[in-house]
């Protein structure tokens, strides 16, 4: 039994530095690169507030953005079953590469993205 939150386990520098890793598998994918922007900066900072509260630490997307509504937010993009495996497949590379990630944390985050990322698909 692990104390803490998720984000407490993790800690903030160990999640930023999945969050950057991803961005950089994202960009290089090449189903997923041509529905982001091409500077990154501003969605991963997006992101890295998202995941903070997502995973009990302080609520910093709620506070700077509102109510993420992700499903609504993911609309104007068309998000394929074969665009959200690839999605996971970056982040699951992500969390693999990061040093000083443990593996419990690491699949439960995983887990976790894993049950959103499903409800993102709104294309065939
Ligand atoms: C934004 C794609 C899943 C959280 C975005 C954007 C794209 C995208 C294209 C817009 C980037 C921008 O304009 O800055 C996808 C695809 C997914 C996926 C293809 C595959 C299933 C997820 C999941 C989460 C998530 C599972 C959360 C756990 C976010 C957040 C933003 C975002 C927080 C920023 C929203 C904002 O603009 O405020 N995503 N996404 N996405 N995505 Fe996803």
């Amino acid at each position: 039994l692990s104390a803490g939150t998720l984000y407490e386990r993790i800690g903030a520098d160990t999640l930023t530095e999945v969050v950057t890793r991803f961005y950089g598998l994202v960009a290089q994918h090449p189903d997923l690169a041509p529905i982001f922007p091409d500077d990154l900066t501003e969605t991963a900072q997006k992101q890295l507030a998202f995941l903070t509260g997502f995973t009990g630490g302080p609520p910093l997307y709620h506070e700077r953005y509102g109510h993420p509504r992700l499903r609504a937010r993911h609309l104007p993009f068309e998000i394929t079953p074969q665009r959200a495996q690839a999605w996971l497949a970056c982040m699951r590379e992500a969390l693999r590469a990061t040093p000083g990630l443990a593996e419990p944390e690491a699949r439960e985050l995983y887990a976790a993205l894993a049950r959103v990322a499903v409800h993102m698909v709104n294309s065939d």
